[in-house]
């Protein structure tokens, strides 16, 4: 029996396999994205030129462990690829959750930069529709529990995430994380937008129209959605 992680490894090495040289690449987070990471830089290793722009600090630092260049925005703005990972992903749409590893404002900023987002999943990660789990939500640390209060009143039923000494978690971008949990999801485009429209909102996990395919490894074989 193939382990997750092994299935992880797979669709990340297959995502690593389209990357061209001279690429500026949007470098994701996560345990799927790391691993995507591992394979870049051994390619890296072996004369490839590329360089990526970090969605963590934790990518960040692993990507300078690992010997692969790391880029910014103030050098580029628009990005060939960005490989990241996903929490749920609706097969159809491509339709995604992200962030409950906490990087989602960033990720979601690297996805939009990028000419194409390549998703890298095992098939645990495929829902039939999004919302099988909790919605991050990314809001500013300054007056949280006023917007965590509207959320609440907003039928969002949000959850503080927290950090494992019970501070209230903090992201790269120095905000906190509302896991919202808003019942079943009809209508992933209105929620988004009625997520955004209370004051204090940052940025949302739902990744509508960003992802351009996305590489599901299961125990099987690597396929992928998408074109
Ligand atoms: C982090 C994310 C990750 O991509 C997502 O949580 C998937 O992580 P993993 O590959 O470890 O399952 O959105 O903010």
């Amino acid at each position: 029996m193939i382990g997750q992680d092994a299935l992880k490894r797979r669709a990340a090495e297959a995502a690593v396999a389209e990357v061209e040289d001279g690429m500026v690449l949007g470098l994701g987070s996560g345990s799927t994205a790391e691993l995507a990471l591992h394979a870049l830089a051994v390619r890296v290793a072996a004369g490839l030129r590329v360089s990526g722009v970090p969605t963590s600090a934790r990518t960040a630092g692993l990507a300078r462990q690992l010997g692969v260049p790391l880029a910014d925005f103030a050098a580029h703005t628009r990005l060939d690829l960005a490989i990241d990972g996903a929490d749920e992903v609706e097969p159809v749409s491509l339709a995604l959750i992200k962030g409950r590893g906490g990087a989602l404002l960033r990720e979601k900023i690297v996805a939009a930069a990028s000419r194409r987002m390549l998703v890298v999943v095992d098939e645990s990660k495929l829902v039939h529709r999004l919302g099988r789990g909790a919605i991050p939500v990314e809001i500013v640390a300054f007056g949280w529990q006023a917007t965590f209060a509207r959320l609440e009143a907003a039928g969002m039923h949000p959850v503080l995430r927290r950090a494992t000494d019970g501070a209230p978690f903090l992201t790269d971008g120095g905000n906190h994380i509302a896991d919202c949990s808003p019942g079943q999801i009809d209508d992933a485009a209105a929620l988004d937008r009625r997520l955004r429209d209370v004051i204090g909102v940052v940025e949302t996990g739902l990744f509508l129209g960003l992802a351009w395919r996305v590489i599901v490894a299961s125990a099987k074989d690597v396929g992928w959605l998408g074109p």
